[in-house]
């Protein structure tokens, strides 16, 4: 059976890997992302790829990335935390590795991933969100991944929740991932520990300065116990299941999935979702309760996904 590569392109890791059509990594590699320079970027994903492929036979590549990719999965058009503009990707790796390439959505990808070999499986329509810099969205309709018309639908991150809100780095305001994401828990639990520095001494401790507060510091603190970090998952949670709530009312999707670096720290928040998505979601009652389910891939989700599109192109 034929074998083909998926990359994930991340802000600070670019991960390759080797994938079977029953979605198994055989064999896999990694780089560092160089940091703001697009030509470098591709020049690395290229050495991953041809790293892999001297290694085994391979059909076609797949790759994730975090931006607006075109309807002919060639160009990264836009990418709202990224250095890309109407980059030609596909076309860039392909002249550099000889082989047929395709790039998606890095969301896409993971929930791709997802809905055929983890959380997702055996639903034919799926939301998915990953939280991490951004918020990225997947959506799966009918088996198919929903692209729209110009490849760049299910950008979930950018519905504005909050008119005049918070400033994004697409540009708008009020943008979904400035308050569902890791970069928003991050803020909210230092907003939190400015407002009252008595709620938030575990995570101060643990951090050393305010400036110094990671996103592991909020996860450890909320785990001992602290108000501050605490509250940041709580908040966090209400924005997603109202979210959640407005996506049911617009696909009436079988279940969500959160997937993405944040979602290791499910156990702190998805009860959370869970039930404020209930209360929320319209005609509630009258209806079956989508699941809201954590991602079971992990970080090799979109590995995995972009190599199982690669292969059905
Ligand atoms: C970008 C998406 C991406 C997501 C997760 C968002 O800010 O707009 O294209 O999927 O971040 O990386
Ligand atoms: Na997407
Ligand atoms: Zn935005």
């Amino acid at each position: 059976m034929a074998l083909t590569i998926g990359v994930d392109v991340g802000g600070t890791k670019i991960a390759a890997g080797v994938v079977d059509h029953e979605g198994r990594i055989l064999d896999r590699t990694h780089r560092q992302t160089p940091a703001g320079n697009p030509e470098k970027v591709s020049l690395t994903i290229a050495d991953a790829v041809s790293e892999l492929a001297a290694r085994h036979p391979v059909d076609a590549v797949g790759i994730g990335a975090a931006g607006f990719v075109d309807e002919t999965r060639s160009v990264i058009r836009f990418a709202p935390n990224l250095a890309w503009r109407e980059e030609p990707l596909r076309e860039k790796i392909a002249d550099l590795v000889g082989l047929p390439v395709f790039v998606e959505n890095d969301a896409n990808a993971m929930a791709w991933g997802e809905y055929r070999f983890g959380a997702g499986r055996g639903e034919s329509h799926v939301v998915c969100v990953t939280l991490g810099t951004g918020l990225g969205g997947g959506i799966v309709l009918d088996g198919g991944l929903y692209r729209g018309r110009w490849g760049m639908g299910g950008e979930l991150g950018h519905v504005q929740v909050q008119p005049g809100g918070r400033p994004c780095g697409c540009g708008n305001l009020g943008c979904w991932e400035r308050y569902a994401s890791g970069t928003a828990l991050l803020a909210e639990a230092r907003r939190n520990l400015e407002a009252d520095p008595s709620s938030g001494s575990v995570l101060l401790r643990l951090a050393g300065s305010v400036d110094g507060i990671r996103g592991e510091h909020v996860t450890a603190a909320a785990r001992e116990g602290d108000p501050a970090a605490l509250a940041a998952f709580h908040t966090m949670a209400e924005w997603l299941a109202q979210g959640f709530a407005d996506l049911a009312a617009t696909l009436d999707p079988g279940c969500f999935i959160v997937g993405g670096g944040v979602s290791e720290a499910a156990d702190l928040f998805i009860d959370k979702v869970r039930s404020e998505f209930a209360d929320r979601l319209v005609g509630r009652g009258h209806r079956p309760l989508a699941e809201i389910r954590v991602a079971e891939l992990g970080p090799a989700a979109g590995v995995v996904g972009a190599a199982d599109l690669a292969r059905q192109r």
